[in-house]
């Protein structure tokens, strides 16, 4: 039988050639989505490390090696999708944009949680990339809502959201809890018929 003869070793480098080559789940011009994988963790955490300054206090990201693997299984549950941004160019992470608590039957939603790279921020980067998480949350996941929550004075999330068509529903004192206080949010929503 064919599987028997085939030499391990021929079996082990396509093994490997498949793991290392991520699903794309959209493309736009510069940047792509794809899932996280174990094998980001070096990159990722000194990314992370570095935009220390950008995150805080708006987003607390996976910060050690347990918490990344954490997010990395949940990236790929079934509600959830995590994605990396990564720039064509060079597939360098630029940043995370991630659909959580997807909801099916009568209400088909979602929330959307976004993040830079220091090194990559001000270029439009993450504007295109969480574009196309939008597309993918709508078109392949044929979802209705994504909402999003930001904190009053996050003026950069706040001209993100807006610039992709995100509509103000309403603010939520004390909702989330970030670095060690609870923080009021601005509920932003964009439906799939905007
Ligand atoms: C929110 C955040 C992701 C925005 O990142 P960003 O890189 O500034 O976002 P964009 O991709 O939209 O880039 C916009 C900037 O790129 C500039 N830009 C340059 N080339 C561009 C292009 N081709 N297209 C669009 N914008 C471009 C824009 O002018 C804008 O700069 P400005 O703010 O100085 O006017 C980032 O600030 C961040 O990580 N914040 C902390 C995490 C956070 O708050 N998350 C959300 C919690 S709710």
């Amino acid at each position: 039988m064919g599987w028997i003869s085939t030499p391990r070793a021929e079996v082990d480098s396509a093994l490997m050639a498949k793991s290392s080559e991520p699903e794309i789940l959209r493309t736009g011009k510069r940047v792509y989505l794809r899932r996280p994988r174990l094998a980001d963790a070096r990159e990722f955490l000194a990314l992370m490390e570095a935009s220390r300054r950008l995150h805080r206090p708006w987003v607390q990201p996976p910060g050690d090696r347990k918490a990344f693997g954490l997010y990395v299984q949940h990236a790929s549950s079934p509600r959830a999708v995590g994605c990396l941004i990564c720039l064509r160019e060079d597939h360098a992470i630029a940043g995370v944009a991630n659909l959580t608590e997807i909801v099916r039957g009568v209400f088909q939603s979602a929330y959307l949680g976004f993040y830079g790279s220091a090194p990559y921020v001000g270029q439009g980067l993450m504007r295109e990339g969480v574009g196309l998480v939008l597309r993918l949350a709508f078109q392949d996941l044929k979802l209705h809502r994504v909402e999003a929550n930001v904190q009053p004075a996050n003026t950069r999330s706040l001209a993100l959201v807006k610039a992709l068509g995100f509509k103000k529903e309403g603010y939520s004192p004390r909702y989330l809890k970030i670095a060690g206080r609870w923080r009021d949010h601005e509920r932003w929503t964009r439906l799939a018929d905007d």
